[in-house]
């Protein structure tokens, strides 16, 4: 099983229980402004409004509702069908996303750059000279895939129109100058089925001292006696690291602005945003997340 098909069948088992998770709400709303504030800074807040947009690997609608509100269309791209069901069972009985209902369509699919969308969609969102996503974001997402740089390519060259932007949040892992604590973790997270992605999976951290600002606005600030997890945290009940999350040491601006770079976008940049506790089958964990984004020239 590839850990594509794991990554499916994960996700497929856990859908139900997915927004559950400890904090999962209040990560994706910080984030989901993120995403909303990078877009209008780089465009403009009438871009934005008119803006159609793709949530690669949208889950349950976490983001995807928060941010469709800003926008003026929103495609959700997901391989999990669990949670595209979860995702469309909240947008038909919760009464908070009446608003966004309409401006909302998904679509079950596994981007490949042979096929970036199935058809009808490719047809209707991709064809013509003006084919294309304004925006195509993804939150929590990029870990769980072993060639991000593969898919980076396929949005950069195939799902975005000219000049529009990629945005990634996630997880924020140690910058070769951080003074890691690796193996000072003795928790373990078992992935015990309540999905992945929040409380349940954790940023390898740049720890403690010497926080560096990657030459960005934020500094990294992390409470004392704290605990941040390590790869040593993405294990299954059995002690075992979890194939689904290749990226367990999760990014940092620098290799993630290099990947988009690499797949030829352009006015790159990336930064911490935030940090947060996270409950972790009773524990206080410390996460960090930052945000990547670029053009399409
Ligand atoms: C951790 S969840 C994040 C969901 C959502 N973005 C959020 O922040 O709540 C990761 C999601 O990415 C989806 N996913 C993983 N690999 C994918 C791929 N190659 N194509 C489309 N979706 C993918 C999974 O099915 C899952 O729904």
């Amino acid at each position: 099983m590839s850990v594509q098909d794991k990554n499916n069948s994960h996700f497929d088992e856990t859908a139900q229980a997915y927004d559950d998770q400890p904090q999962v709400k209040e990560v994706t709303k910080r984030s989901s402004n993120i995403i909303i504030e990078e877009f209008k800074a780089s465009t403009s807040a009438d871009h934005v409004k008119n803006a159609s947009v793709l949530d690669f690997g949208c889950g349950t609608g976490l983001c995807a509702f928060l941010v469709a509100d800003h926008v003026k269309h929103l495609l959700g791209v997901d391989a999990s069908k669990g949670m595209l069901t979860q995702l469309h069972h909240k947008l038909d009985t919760l009464d908070e996303f009446a608003s966004v209902k309409d401006k909302i369509h998904t679509v079950n699919h596994l981007v490949t750059d042979d096929a970036p969308l199935p058809e009808p969609e490719a047809t209707q969102y991709l064809s013509g000279p003006e084919g294309g996503f304004d925006m195509v974001f993804s939150h929590f997402v990029m870990h769980h895939i072993e060639d991000v740089e593969g898919v980076t390519r396929t949005i950069a060259n195939k799902l975005l129109k000219k000049d529009g932007w990629l945005i990634y949040l996630d997880l924020e892992g140690a910058t070769p100058h951080s003074h890691g604590h690796e193996g000072h973790a003795h928790s373990h997270d078992h992935g015990d089925g309540h999905g992945h992605g929040h409380g349940h999976e954790h940023a390898p951290h740049a720890h403690g001292h010497g926080e560096h600002s990657h030459g960005h606005h934020e500094h990294r600030q992390h409470p004392e006696g704290h605990e941040q997890l390590t790869q040593a945290h993405f294990v299954d009940k059995d002690g075992k690291p979890m194939e689904i999350v290749p990226h367990k040491q999760g990014f940092t601006p620098e290799n993630f602005s290099e990947i988009l770079r690499k797949a030829g976008l352009v006015d790159v940049s990336a930064k911490h945003c935030f940090g947060q506790y996270r409950d972790s089958h009773g524990k206080k964990i410390w996460m960090d997340v930052m945000m990547v984004k670029g053009r399409r020239a």
